[in-house]
């Protein structure tokens, strides 16, 4: 067994391991939760990147918030610190705001746990060689650990069996600019490469994230379940607090996971992808325009989503926040 894999006493292992490679700033926070709530596959790994934060910052975060969720065995790696052709990085003053300073919403969460020795592409590989089909990889992140895997070992990382990203926007407008969304305008070089590599991948882009919305009301629900359960609630109330309409959140990364988990949560159509790497539009995910250039469609992109995601993430988080709190309070 390579380091890094767990394997929890007592837990029946599923076939189908999940990794999760991310930004952690809030909705990754929530992704993370949805990812244990679900239980369907088996998290093995978490790989961090630069972007709401810094790569160093996405790592504590996640170690605190995968401890205070009761699963501090799940290892967590540093990743990118910069885009690929750059060499540093400054979180925006956007998603400072966003995301409070320190990604988490300004909530303090108990600090817990050390990340592991390897670096995320290595992980990401390792993971890849060892569970191949079995292994479903989600990044909801920039794609720059993604695209260093690639460049290092196509062939092994072309094993995974489902690779499924947020990011982009294909039939609706940006985020950060008209054209872009936040995760491929961070890089869009890695974001390039990733989609242009011809491996299969499903896009979860601006186009369904912004129709899945959580309102105060529904994380409410979470709030009186323990320690973990007012922690996540409060972190997700400071996102909801600083979108434009306060009263709901956009469920990007949670939708990424859930798409992985269960492919009837959205509706894809193929496209050959690139994305837009200089000038006003860097960082625009485009199809292809010319039929006779776009035998290869490697990238499924939702379109459409399931009315069913709503409601069974958070049904599911909150059920598995009240076993949480359960756990805690059985305790010796
Ligand atoms: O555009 C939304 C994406 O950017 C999400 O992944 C969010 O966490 C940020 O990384
Ligand atoms: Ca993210």
């Amino acid at each position: 067994m390579a380091p890094g894999f767990p394997v929890r006493k007592g837990h029946v292992m599923n076939t189908r391991k999940l990794l999760l490679d991310m930004d952690t700033g809030i909705d990754d926070a929530m992704a993370i939760t949805y990812a244990l709530a679900d239980g369907s596959a088996d998290l093995i790994g978490v790989t961090c990147c630069f972007g709401n934060v810094t790569n160093q910052t996405a790592v504590r975060n996640t170690l605190d918030l995968l401890s205070i969720m009761g699963r501090p065995d799940i290892p967590v790696f540093y990743g990118a610190e910069h885009p690929l052709e750059q060499n540093s990085f400054r979180v925006s003053d956007a998603c400072i705001r966003i995301h409070g300073a320190n990604g988490l919403g300004n909530v303090s969460i108990p600090t817990a746990g050390e990340p592991e020795k390897i670096s995320a592409p290595d992980f990401i590989l390792d993971a890849a060689g060892k569970y191949g089909e079995n292994l479903i990889l989600v990044a909801t992140g920039a794609l720059t650990n993604l695209a260093a895997a690639i460049r290092k070992d196509k062939e092994t990382f072309a094993k995974i069996g489902k690779i499924v990203f947020m990011g982009g926007a294909l039939t609706v407008e940006g985020n950060v600019t008209p054209y872009a969304e936040a995760n491929i305008a961070v890089d869009p070089l890695a974001a390039k490469e990733v989609l242009e590599s011809g491996i299969p991948m499903t896009m979860i882009g601006l186009d369904v994230t912004h129709k899945n919305l959580l309102t105060r009301t529904e994380a409410a629900r979470w709030s009186g379940h323990g320690r973990a359960g007012k922690a996540l609630y409060e972190i997700v109330a400071h996102y909801i607090d600083n979108e434009l309409e306060q009263k709901s959140c956009s469920l990007h990364d949670p939708l990424a996971v859930a798409a992985a988990l269960d492919e009837t949560m959205v509706e894809t159509h193929p496209f050959a992808m690139t994305v837009v790497t200089m000038g006003e539009a860097a960082g625009r995910t485009i199809a292809c325009p010319f039929a006779d250039q776009c035998e290869n469609k490697n990238v499924s992109v939702a379109l459409e989503t399931s009315p069913r995601f709503v409601p069974e993430f958070v049904g599911k988080i909150e059920s598995f926040l009240a076993a949480r709190e359960k756990e805690e309070a059985d305790r010796p």
